[in-house]
């Protein structure tokens, strides 16, 4: 196999080692000894994987693994791994210019993403605050609630994943994230269970402090919870009554992982900020807030901007994403997901009756899915037993016992059957 341009991205998944393999293993001991701890195993004091190259829904390690990625890494790959549009663009605005001057100067390309995003917000009036990570997103939504509500509070739920910065973090509800900075985070944060009764929201709203409800509308990493029908749009309902900024973080779940381009649009609902990354960088380190443009207005300042990052709305992204927004309407990917959700659906409902050891629920739409198993260690075993037959898969939620399935929207027919099967074989052995 010749090291580079090998996968097709189309193929199943082909061991030739068992998974760490020996380069793997070495590269991953001599990576902990000089990185921070914590950041480079999937399981606490176990080797991981190192990826050499990745095309469509296939990823090849280092030791010649082609594995097939139910990850979408975290979400990213939504047009696929490497996708020859996004390849072409990056390598052209490569040529031309690496990077801008932020917030100072800005770029062509800059401008075109902006208008692109803001044609595709479902957002009134919208207009674009580019960020780097999704965390910095939400930390940007956050920011810009609180300065144009002058409120001090803020609501999140549990349980939900907004991003590990201190901001974030905040809104974050996994206690193991949050404990060793609990007396950094912010004070004001009103934590309702997800799709709690409407009662318990108007509660928190009363006493009209609070500057934004911030709501995944799918819970994504923490387990793939997906509200009753009306639920979010009740939630809208109730915060435009009580002036309360309605942040809803699209992260995971925005361009089309949902069938939807915006999870939001299946369920009627116009939020007044939105966060976005992950896809939409198709691989380059990207993410936004569509917002209303008279929220927005509380970032006018006749100074320095008063949020802003070196490598803001970097050429190189906004090539990749203007690539990845043409792939998207092109190849029809959101229509793509919504089609091949109902055979998913009807495959993963048999599994709690087939593998009643192993699987307690599912559940999900379009291509994101959750398998709820029967305990972590449940999960644990279910996730090893894929890698072994060549998935790449995460297990979420907060006891981890939740097995995510993100493929890329790019995932053929034949791969997908492949991995449902694959993952059969998995549970059955659980
Ligand atoms: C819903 C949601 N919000 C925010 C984030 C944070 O994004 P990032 O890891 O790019 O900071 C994530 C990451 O998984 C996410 O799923």
């Amino acid at each position: 196999m010749t090291r580079s341009g090998a996968l097709s991205g189309d193929a199943p998944p082909h061991l030739v080692t068992p998974p760490p393999g020996p380069r793997s293993r070495a590269l991953c001991e001599r990576l902990a000894a000089v990185e921070a701890p914590g950041v480079n195993t999937l399981f606490t004091g176990k080797p991981s994987l190192l990826w050499e190259e990745a095309r469509g829904a296939n990823v090849r390690d280092v030791d010649g693994n082609v594995f097939l990625d139910l990850t979408s890494g975290f979400g990213v790959a939504a047009v696929g791994h490497a996708h020859p549009a996004v390849v072409a663009a990056v390598r052209a605005q490569a040529e031309i210019l690496l990077h801008a001057l932020g917030d100072v100067h800005g770029h062509p390309l800059r401008v075109e993403l902006a208008e692109r995003l803001a044609a595709l917000a479902p957002v009134d009036d919208p207009q674009v605050f580019f960020a780097l990570s999704g965390a910095e997103a939400v930390e940007i939504a956050l920011k810009t609630a609180v300065a144009a509500t002058g409120r001090p509070a803020l609501v999140a739920f549990d349980p939900s994943y907004h991003g590990l910065t201190l901001g974030a973090l905040a809104v974050t509800s996994r206690p193991e994230f949050r404990q060793p900075f609990l007396a950094h985070l912010h004070p004001h944060v009103r934590r309702l269970p997800f799709a709690c009764e409407t009662a318990a929201i108007a509660a928190a709203l009363a006493a009209g402090d609070v500057a934004a409800v911030i709501v995944e509308p799918i819970v994504g990493r923490e387990g793939i919870l997906v509200p009753p029908s009306g639920w979010l749009a009740a939630l809208a309902e109730l915060c435009r009554g009580a002036g309360t900024v309605l942040i809803a973080d699209e992260v995971f779940t925005g361009f089309g992982r949902t069938g939807a381009l915006f999870a939001v649009e299946a369920e009627g609902v116009r939020p007044d900020l939105l966060c976005c990354g992950k896809a939409l960088g198709g691989g380059l380190p990207l993410a936004a807030v569509l917002g209303r443009r008279d929220l927005l207005r509380a970032w006018e300042t006749p100074g320095e901007a008063l949020h802003t990052s070196t490598f803001l709305a970097n050429p190189l992204a906004c090539a990749a994403a203007l690539a990845v927004l043409d792939a998207l309407e092109r190849e029809r990917l959101v229509e793509r997901a919504a089609r091949l959700a109902p055979q998913v659906a009807q495959r993963l409902a048999t599994w709690p009756g087939r593998f009643p050891a192993a699987v307690a629920a599912v559940r999900g739409r379009g291509l994101l899915w959750g398998v709820e198993l029967t305990s972590a260690e449940a999960a644990g075993r279910c996730a090893a037993a894929a890698l072994q037959r060549g998935l790449l898969l995460l297990a979420g939620g907060p006891e981890g016992k939740v097995a995510q399935l993100v493929p890329p929207l790019v995932i053929t027919e034949e791969q997908l059957a492949v991995a449902l099967a694959l993952l059969e074989q998995a549970l059955g052995e659980v």
